[in-house]
């Protein structure tokens, strides 16, 4: 009977463990944790910033105007490297194709995301027209677009991964991106059956999501607070981040599900810029604490998981941006108050 009573005893320790999931209360604090770390470093940031006479100073920063660069097409370009391109945006989706293998798991895998966001927002602001595209959430208006609809296309397993199925998908059915108004183009590439050309073929079809709420739990305001406070150098960092799919970057893709699970095209999916600037925010944030020490940091190859064994990444290290825009180095997009980005 003892022996009985400590084995429950046991058992209901392990099942405590195994169901330790954060309270909202928790998740509460790591948020505002998070926003604490922001502020910190947008105080050490500006700390520098006050000291500049010259570059990106202060004055810069707040009187910062959009110059606007006539429209400047690619097609001509996009057309023989990335045959299925049908619009601007599919320059934008190539590259990531075509630069996948060189830009994740690795070490160039946050400059490059960090200088292509910054370039889809320049041309977001100038070729669009997209003024304010820093809307503020606060300003957003109120209510969730619903994310799942009626099955439109089949995307059976992820490569090597297998996922279960989220909350049931198919065609988005409301907002700016529904079949009549927004199709992709490219791919699949990362997922069968492949689309034409290895995904750079035409294979116009609608965008497609299926929210999981299993992938969600792996991108909950702990896990952004864990990643930033737990991570020692850009190695633990890039690690803990992207290494694994339930590191908070893969997460937010397998969240979104579908389109979006497809490593290559992934960027088909409009939220791909939303979901990437919240990972730029992570890594300026966790540079933001000890600019000194993390903002030139680098580290890793660069390829995918060293495969096949490539050069270490350094500051002089050029990222290639294909038909979006001229290489730039790593040493140009780690710091996000400097150079093109201030
Ligand atoms: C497009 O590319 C082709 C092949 O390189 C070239 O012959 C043609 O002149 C280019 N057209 C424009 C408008 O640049
Ligand atoms: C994210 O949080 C979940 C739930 O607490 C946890 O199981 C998981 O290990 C965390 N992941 C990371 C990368 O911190
Ligand atoms: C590349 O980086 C690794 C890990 O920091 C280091 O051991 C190695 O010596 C470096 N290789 C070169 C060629 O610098």
């Amino acid at each position: 009977m003892k022996f009985i009573s400590l084995l429950s005893t046991v058992w209901l320790v392990l099942a405590s463990l195994a169901i330790a999931e954060p309270s909202d209360r928790e998740e509460a604090i790591a948020f505002k944790k998070v926003a604490k770390l922001q502020q910190q470093y947008q105080k050490n940031i500006h700390k520098i910033i006050k000291q500049r006479t010259t570059g990106c100073t202060n004055k810069k920063l707040l009187r910062r105007q959009e110059c606007l660069p006539p429209r400047q097409l690619h097609l001509n370009n996009t057309f023989i490297r990335i045959p299925g391109a049908r619009s601007r945006y599919d320059d934008f989706v190539g590259v990531q194709v075509l630069q996948t293998h060189f830009v994740h798991n690795d070490g160039l895998f946050l400059p490059f995301h960090r200088q292509s966001i910054a370039l889809y927002e320049k041309a977001l602001r100038g070729e669009c027209g997209y003024a304010d595209w820093s809307l503020s959430y606060k300003r957003y208006p109120q209510g969730q677009p619903s994310l799942t609809g009626p099955l439109c296309i089949t995307l059976p397993g992820g490569g090597a991964l297998n996922f279960p199925p989220a909350t049931g998908g198919g065609c988005v059915y409301s907002g700016p991106f529904t079949p009549d108004k927004f199709k992709i183009y490219l791919g699949p590439t990362g997922l069968t059956p492949k689309g034409p050309l290895d995904g750079l073929g035409y294979n116009p079809r609608c965008l497609s999501r299926d929210s999981s709420l299993q992938y969600s739990l792996y991108a909950r305001p702990t896990n952004a607070s864990g990643l930033i406070d737990g991570s020692e150098d850009l190695a633990a960092f890039n690690k803990a981040l992207d290494t694994s799919p339930k590191g908070l970057h893969g997460a937010g893709y397998f969240m979104m599900g579908l389109v979006a699970m497809d490593v290559f095209t992934c960027s088909n999916d409009p939220a791909f810029w939303l979901h990437h600037a919240q990972v730029d925010r992570m890594w300026a944030i966790w540079q933001g604490q000890d600019l000194e020490g993390r903002m030139r940091q680098v580290w890793g190859t660069q390829t995918q998981g060293n495969v096949p064994p490539s050069a270490n990444v350094t500051l002089e290290t050029q990222i290639n941006f294909g038909v979006v825009s001229a290489p730039k180095t790593v040493g140009e997009v780690v710091s996000t108050v400097d150079g093109d980005l201030c």
